[in-house]
């Protein structure tokens, strides 16, 4: 199949891609858009052939459901049973925005594989032009993944995308690069208290000011049995080809564990705020100001990828404080590194 990036540019008429991307959805194709979180594969949420694309073209595991993206908050109405007070609440708050609410489906409304067989759904409001534009003129709820192969780092440029999944969709509606960086916060409104499931820009004490009481498991904790999470969290996840290990942000470890590396006759590269740079790594990717975790988020996907186009035997990369939007990044990197912490 041949993979079609096209940019939609603000300062142009873009009617005839937006067409295109409808065509091809109403036809039961995938494509590829930005959001304001990171790039989407989309599909019409109620067409099971079509979303059965998805899962084919990222290599996804079939028991990991996908969220549904709707162009206006009413909408959701005629696809899930009950919204609560707090849920209402925080679409009121945070839509259209990085915020996922897991919510009863109403039975037999979405194709089948979009909950992988639950009856709970996770929707969302896309806070970026290029998707809420394309939902308002496909008027229908749009089943979106990330859109990168499953494993790999989620896609923030419209160039992440092409590199992982051409050949394998039609279409990628290319925006530039996203803002947040990271995936939507995931929260479970059918328990109360609710629970994040997943966190990301929209963060706990964020959630707390609008409905108080909000239960943030220790979702680093994988072998926990007992945590409740995201189904897709079980999977190994944003991982580049080399091994990736954490390490605090403290110059003399980071100083001995790259001498360790290199006597090793092994090559590093470093994830680190923009104070580490002066190290001997192999190759350094700032993280921007440690007292600005927006701004690593923005650009750690990307630097996870570029880790693949060094030759660096092992990836070092930084943890940040796990406040805020930190939280969301801690996460992220504990998957990246599947739990592993440097010790020299
Ligand atoms: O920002 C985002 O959320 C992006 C953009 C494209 O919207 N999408 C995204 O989708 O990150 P995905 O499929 O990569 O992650 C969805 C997460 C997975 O961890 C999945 O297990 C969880 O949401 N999820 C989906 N439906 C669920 C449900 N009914 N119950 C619990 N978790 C659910
Ligand atoms: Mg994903």
């Amino acid at each position: 199949m041949e993979t079609q990036r096209v940019i939609v540019d603000n300062n142009v008429n873009n009617n005839k891609t937006y067409s295109q991307a409808v065509e091809k959805m109403m036809a039961g194709e995938v494509v590829a858009f930005p959001t304001e979180t990171v790039y989407g594969l989309g599909a019409i949420a109620t067409n099971e052939s079509a979303v059965a694309k998805i899962f084919q073209a990222k290599g996804r595991p079939s028991d990991n459901p996908l969220i549904v993206h709707f162009g206006a908050a009413h909408l959701i109405l005629d696809y899930v049973s009950e919204v609560s007070v707090k849920a209402d609440a925080c679409i009121n708050a945070f839509w259209p925005g990085p915020l996922t609410l897991i919510l009863q489906a109403k039975p037999n409304v979405f194709a089948p594989n979009v909950t992988a067989g639950l009856q709970t759904v996770g929707v969302r409001m896309p806070d970026h032009p290029v998707a809420l534009e394309l939902l308002e003129m496909l008027g229908q709820p749009v089943a979106a993944p990330s859109a990168n192969r499953s494993g790999k780092p989620s896609p923030t440029t419209g160039l992440h995308v092409e590199k992982d999944l051409t050949g394998r969709i039609p279409l990628i509606l290319d925006g530039g690069a996203t803002g947040i960086g990271l995936e939507s916060t995931v929260v479970d409104f059918t328990v109360d208290p609710p629970v994040i499931l997943r966190p990301g820009g929209v963060t706990a004490s964020m959630l707390r000011k609008v409905i108080g009481e909000v239960i943030e498991p220790d979702t680093t904790k994988v072998e926990d049995e007992t945590v409740p999470r995201a189904p897709g969290m079980k999977y190994a996840h944003y991982a580049p080809d080399a091994p990736v290990f954490l390490i605090h942000p403290n110059r003399e470890a980071i100083d001995k564990a790259i001498k360790t590396i290199h006597r090793n006759h092994q090559k590093v590269a470093l994830l680190a705020s923009d104070e580490f740079n002066q190290s001997q790594a192999d190759w350094f990717f700032s993280l921007g100001n440690q007292q600005n975790p927006e701004d690593s988020a923005q650009h750690l996907y990307a630097h996870l990828r570029a880790c693949d186009d060094t030759s660096a035997d092992i990836v070092l990369v930084t943890v940040p404080e796990k406040t805020g939007v930190g939280a969301a990044i801690f996460n992220r990197l504990e998957k990246a590194a599947d739990g592993n912490w440097w010790s020299s």
